[in-house]
């Protein structure tokens, strides 16, 4: 018998997530987008089936960069993640209406304000008694920077030295400006909250100016749990150092480990954090029935609901590259592409039998894309995908699989109808949960707040303690300077 693997559920609040076109799909609910109905009762189906979270996507601008520049009109037949609503506002309905599910919610910080994001964070955290993680994103969309009054996105890398800052700032909102016991709710002295246990955090660094104090008292997480999914160099050096949990992709399990392990590598040796102590999780697409043969039919029929052009606006979005300048015949296996697209048509070629024998051009790319976009799709019954699974696992070395939908919730009604009991068969999924109600970082690390090895810990303000520790270390530094 195996691990039990952790299992999310992955959304956007759009009508098409990975899968543009699928709106129009009888199993597709999701032009309910709009609707708290639909969260409720997706995340009812989830929390009854035992799914760890419910991590909803976003993005800040539309993907206008296929027959662009700056055309947001491709996407939209499509709804290929636009129009877009903001994903935090249906968590607190969400959480009243279930007990144990958890919900990621991805925001940004190239373009939400620290001070904004933790008061934001810290709401919904205490609505949701804990059950809350945040998705950190630096964004990778010009349509997001030229909206946010910039011409175009700031730099990959400087957009991670923001972010590495960034953290600073909200840790020390969430963790060090309120004492743990500040809010003391004495009727007898009449303080709601002791003032010398609330401090200003004082920060002024190179990309922000924060003085405090925390807008909000401490949420039962304090620091929401922090998933995030970087993978370029600066990318996994964010993940290491801040991420508890971490989304990584790849078409093959041979492919991720290598990722995997330098991400744990990078935690322990330079972060001195025990590797165990960031879940790794892939995101996969299942398409489940009953026996492979009727599985491949449900794939042949959700294919045809597809919209290629909206497959093409999602390519255009993700690697800046607008197909639509090439002739329909071009296989991108041999047209030089610009930032390693050439060599990732290759990889996805490389998952389809038969491939030697076909043209990888636009169509087939858009086909590709279809379903589930970029990531590794899985077609069968119950078995034959739980076997797959299982060598994911055991090739790759992940804790679980962040699990995309290409009809919502039909894809997820068939993962809990065809999977879930077979990976339950082999021990490899929970039937109930640990603890009733435990908030998101106990759901995934047994802790309700970050752990001793967590960089974030040294922000902790404990109580009985005069200052927290990196403020103490602080004031020395500031001594020795002076
Ligand atoms: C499973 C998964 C989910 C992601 N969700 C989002 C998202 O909702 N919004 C977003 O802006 N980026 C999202 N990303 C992109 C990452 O934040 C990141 O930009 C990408 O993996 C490239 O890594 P890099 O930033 O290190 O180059 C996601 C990536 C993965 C693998």
């Amino acid at each position: 018998m195996g691990k039990e693997l952790i299992l999310n559920a992955f959304a956007i609040t759009s009508p098409a997530h990975l899968s543009p076109g699928l709106w129009r799909h009888p199993r597709n609910k999701t032009t309910k987008y709009k609707t708290l109905k639909f969260w409720t009762n997706l995340a009812q189906l989830l929390d009854k089936a035992n799914f760890h979270a419910l991590f909803i996507a976003d993005v800040l601008g539309p993907y206008d960069v296929y027959k662009g520049p700056a055309n947001a009109g491709p996407a939209l037949p499509s709804g290929a993640q636009f129009p877009i609503n903001d994903p935090l506002y249906a968590v607190p309905a969400m959480a009243a209406a279930t007990k144990n599910l958890t919900f990621g919610v991805t925001a940004s910080t190239t373009y939400d304000a620290p001070y904004a994001l933790a008061r934001r964070f810290s709401t919904v955290d205490h609505l949701a008694e804990g059950r809350v993680a945040w998705n950190i994103v630096t964004s990778y969309l010009d349509s997001a920077a030229r909206n946010f009054g910039l011409d175009t996105q700031i730099e990959h890398d400087e957009r991670y030295r923001i972010a590495d800052e960034y953290m600073d700032v909200v840790y020390k909102l969430w963790e060090g400006s309120w004492r743990d016991d500040a809010v003391v709710e004495d009727e007898k002295t009449g303080q709601y909250a002791v003032p010398e246990r609330v401090r200003q955090i004082h920060h002024k660094g190179k990309y922000f100016k924060v003085p405090g104090p925390h807008l909000c008292e401490p949420s039962l997480q304090r620091t929401p749990f922090l998933f995030q999914a970087g993978t370029s160099a600066a990318g996994k050096e964010f993940g290491a150092k801040h991420a508890e949990a971490i989304f990584v992709g790849a078409q093959h399990p041979e492919q991720l480990r290598p990722n995997v392990d330098a991400i744990r590598k990078l935690a322990k040796e330079k972060y001195g954090r025990d590797p165990s102590h960031i879940k790794i999780v892939a995101g996969i697409t299942l398409i489940a029935a009953e026996t492979d043969e009727a599985a491949k039919k449900k794939h042949d029929e959700l294919l045809s609901y597809g919209d290629k052009e909206g497959a093409l606006a999602l390519f255009g979005g993700w690697t800046g590259i607008d197909l639509s300048s090439y002739s329909e015949d071009e296989d991108f296996r041999f047209v030089e592409l610009p930032k390693g697209a050439q060599s990732m048509v290759n990889r996805w070629a490389s998952t389809v039998p038969g491939s030697d024998n076909l043209p990888w051009n636009k169509a087939r790319i858009a086909e590709f894309l279809i379903l589930g976009g970029m990531q590794a799709k899985i077609v069968g019954s119950g078995k034959t995908i739980v076997d797959e699974l299982e060598r994911w696992v055991e090739i790759a070395g992940i804790d679980g699989f962040n699990l995309a939908h290409i009809v919502n919730p039909g894809s997820f009604e068939d993962i809990i109808e065809f999977v879930i009991p077979e990976l339950q068969k082999r021990g490899l999924f929970r039937k109930g949960v640990e603890k009733e109600g435990a908030t998101a970082r106990e759901a995934y690390l047994g802790s309700p707040w970050l752990l001793d090895d967590h960089y974030g810990h040294k922000f902790r303000w404990a109580a009985g303690e005069e200052l927290p520790p990196y403020a103490k270390d602080e004031a020395e530094l500031q001594k020795e300077a002076k």
